[in-house]
């Protein structure tokens, strides 16, 4: 029953992928609304920690409010952390912080070799060293278009002292604008 319900839950965000994926680039992306970055990533932190229940999080969120389609920005950051928790050792720990709009999500996994860097965002691209782990390589090719949409930038690096670190810059503010 487990597995029937791990498999489950891993089909259900290929569907989520694929259907973010089947929206035509041209199409406008939906609804912009003002969502706080930090209640998001909260969530999206939930959502990782299930994952990966015997790694550390060690966080650090500052305020920040965006203006963004809150489900797909909220499929983007668990995408990001989703990647963190599978690439991590056992036991290892995942560091986020988020600070001035800027978030990085650090772990201590095998890193990215500087060649295979230019690709991690491409459709359906895997690292060859990847293939043995689950995944369809949407899940960074998604969080590319969303954060585009949003006006921001994302970028995959070496972490100092080994692993990745994933970094997303976001315009926003680290206070809700006043009501209209
Ligand atoms: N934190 C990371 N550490 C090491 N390699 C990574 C990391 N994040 C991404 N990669 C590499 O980039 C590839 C593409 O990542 P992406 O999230 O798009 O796909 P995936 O995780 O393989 O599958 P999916 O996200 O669709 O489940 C990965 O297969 C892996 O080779
Ligand atoms: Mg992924």
């Amino acid at each position: 029953m487990a597995s029937v319900k791990a498999q489950m839950t891993e089909l259900a965000a290929l569907i989520g992928d694929l259907q973010e994926l089947a929206r035509p680039d041209a199409v406008q992306p939906g609804p912009l609304e003002v969502v706080p970055l930090h209640t998001l990533l909260r969530t999206a932190l939930d959502r990782a920690r299930l994952r990966g229940p015997e790694l550390t999080f060690v966080t650090d969120l500052a305020p920040w409010y965006v203006r963004a389609e809150a489900p797909a920005l909220e499929r983007a950051l668990v995408n990001v952390l989703d990647n963190a928790v599978k690439f991590s050792p056992p036991r290892g720990t995942v560091e986020v912080t988020l600070m001035r709009g800027e978030l990085t999500v650090r772990d201590q996994g095998p890193g990215i070799a500087p060649d295979e860097l230019p690709h991690v965002f491409d459709r359906f691209w895997r690292s060859p060293s990847a293939r043995s782990l689950p995944g369809s390589g949407l899940g960074l090719s998604i969080v590319a278009r969303t954060v585009q949409q949003a006006g921001g930038t994302v970028s995959l690096a070496p972490a100092e002292g080994g692993g990745t670190a994933a970094t997303l810059r976001l315009p926003g503010a680290p206070t809700p604008p006043p009501e209209l």
